[in-house]
């Protein structure tokens, strides 16, 4: 049910031509705000442009990789030019991997901390100005993985942790400017048919649909998003496992931690026995990380 907080609110929703970003557009949409879509393939973003232009809805679009700094500015200078303010953030856009810690390609920590956590920061970072003016929001759609750290997918679970403690370190930063800071704590959802993870070998992998599990949906996700937003929630978590992990990882965190080991090969499997067809395509590292490798060989 609409109750008007949202109409004519400007939302930046980063990573939402798919999937749970794009639910989250979606939502707001039809809550009366205004949105700006962002995400890197040109071909997507403006599938999901088109797709809301054509049931009425009026959206701006910005490709940015929000691994890069510069292209974070961007991306909030473009929303800042077109609308003239902003009240909401939603770090939305993630990529995930699957593997060990000792097999995993070197490039899928820089690129998974370079997605997670510095993408979200420096969105937030250049963000902050124009959200003082408004009283605005700054969300964070974190993980499950993001509660402690789990065997096989280190690499997203250490950034969704540290992109965690940005977001309390924040929250008081900005405590006496009224900007709320939330974050969501997401269990398995539904993934889009084009979501895409690194494989240990630093590939990009299409994830098989998940049948396995209980699943959210990205709507229903992007639901409890909006009423964080509303209520100003600081924190919430999703999903029944959602729930039961973040009550043991929390107040019983021996026993998860055995728990966890005593599973470890069926996390294993989970992780990394999926299968999913691959993109013949290794993901490459951030223009802003390349710029810095170059400069560095250009000195020696
Ligand atoms: N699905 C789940 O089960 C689940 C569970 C817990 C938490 N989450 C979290 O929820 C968020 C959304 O997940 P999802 O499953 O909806 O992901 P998804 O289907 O893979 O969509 C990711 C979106 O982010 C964009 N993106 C990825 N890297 C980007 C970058 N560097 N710069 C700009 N845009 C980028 C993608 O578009 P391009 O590829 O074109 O850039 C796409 O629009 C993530 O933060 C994820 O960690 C998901």
């Amino acid at each position: 049910m609409k109750n008007n907080y949202l109409k004519n609110k400007v939302a930046l929703v980063s990573g939402s031509s798919m999937g749970i970003g794009k639910a989250i557009a979606w939502d707001l949409l039809q809550q009366g705000a205004e949105v700006i879509l962002n995400g890197r393939d040109d071909e997507k973003l403006e599938r999901t442009k088109n797709e809301f232009l054509a049931n009425g809805f009026n959206v701006y679009s910005v490709i940015a990789d929000i691994r890069d700094q510069d292209e974070c500015k961007f991306l909030v200078d473009q929303a800042i030019g077109v609308y003239g303010q902003l009240d909401i953030l939603v770090n939305n856009a993630g990529m995930s991997s699957r593997g060990s810690i000792e097999h995993s390609a070197d490039t899928n920590f820089t690129i998974l901390s370079e997605t997670n956590f510095t993408g979200a920061a420096h969105l937030s970072k250049y963000a902050i100005p124009y959200l003082k003016e408004t009283k605005g929001h700054v969300i964070f759609i974190n993980s499950v993985a993001g509660l402690r750290g789990m065997p096989f997918n280190s690499a997203y679970s250490a950034s969704k942790m540290a992109q965690a403690a940005l977001s309390e370190a924040l929250r008081i930063e900005l405590y006496d400017f009224g900007i709320h800071v939330g974050i969501a704590f997401v269990g398995f959802t539904q993934n889009d048919p084009y979501k895409k993870i690194l494989d240990v070998d630093g590939s990009l992998v299409y994830l098989p649909k998940r049948n396995n599990l209980r699943l959210a949906t990205a709507e229903s996700v992007a639901r409890s998003i909006r009423k964080m937003i509303e209520k100003r929630k600081k924190r919430i978590t999703l999903t029944g496992l959602g729930y039961l992990a973040n009550f043991t990882f929390r107040y019983l965190p021996v026993f998860s931690t055995w728990l966890l080991w005593l599973n470890r090969e069926k996390i294993r499997n989970q992780y990394t026995m999926i299968g999913g067809v691959k993109q013949d395509e290794i993901a490459q590292v951030s223009n802003r990380y390349q710029k810095i490798v170059a400069g560095a060989e250009a000195e020696v």
